[in-house]
């Protein structure tokens, strides 16, 4: 049976900022091919300020500015008046992290909204009635919650299936197994003497996936030891 084709209508001060990264390669095919449709909403049209306003000062008097519930709560509410959502995802540096997981889970969904977090942060009842997830790209601070709702969405499309024309290459990607993926090597097989492993010129296909599965063991075990911590 075909898959519904997963919705995701983002939420955000700066909507200019999201055209870019969906307008190209795999996310722009799987748009155009009818697995995904992504709605950008810009918050400040959810504003009855005159000024378009969407943030306040904090109550406390703690410095930044801070995003308002009430055009939050009407942004959200003119989306779930039309359908229901599986998750309202809140993009912000204090939740936990996002990993390979979260996005296989996420590409199972039909229909996501993603608010991106700005300024100083969110009044906390948004977060406390209003979304049922929250999660931070990495422990760094990014400008705005923008450029994690891009990378959310960007790693959910390409696992829907058809998105990538070789469907084995998500499933291989680094992280689906808790292994960094091994290296990688096309023509020529020998540049100025920086030769390409003989295994993978043999044609010996069992051979080659046991030197595969070494290589991504031993760079996991240099570079990412924590992820085959996970494992136990
Ligand atoms: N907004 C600012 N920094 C962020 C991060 N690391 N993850 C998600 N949203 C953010």
């Amino acid at each position: 049976m075909k898959r519904p084709s997963v919705r995701i209508d983002i939420i955000t001060v700066l909507p200019e900022l999201l055209n870019g990264p969906f307008s190209h390669s795999i996310v722009k095919r799987a748009i155009d091919k009818g697995l995904a449709e992504i709605y950008l909403h810009n918050l400040r049209d959810f504003s009855t300020d005159k000024h378009r306003s969407v943030d306040d000062y904090p109550y406390g008097g703690e410095p930044g500015m801070v995003m308002g519930i009430e055009p939050i709560e009407r942004a959200i509410q003119s989306l779930t008046s039309e359908r229901s959502y599986d998750e309202i995802i809140f993009t912000t540096p204090d939740a936990p992290t996002y990993n390979q997981k979260t996005a296989n889970r996420l590409s199972t969904l039909e229909n996501i909204i993603i608010l991106c977090g700005h300024y100083k942060g969110v009044d906390q009842r948004v977060r406390d009635h209003l979304v049922t997830m929250e999660l931070s790209i990495g422990d760094y601070v990014l400008s705005g919650g923008e450029i994690a709702a891009a990378v959310i969405t960007d790693s959910i499309i390409r696992l829907l299936p058809g998105a990538i024309s070789d469907t084995v290459s998500a499933l291989s990607d680094s992280y689906q197994d808790n292994l960094l993926s091994p290296p990688v090597y096309t023509r020529p097989a020998n540049f100025k003497g920086w030769k390409v492993p003989e295994i993978l010129l043999s044609g010996h296909a069992a051979k080659i996936d046991e030197w595969k599965h070494r290589k991504a063991l031993e760079k996991t075990k240099k570079l990412r030891p924590d992820l085959l911590e996970d494992e136990k």
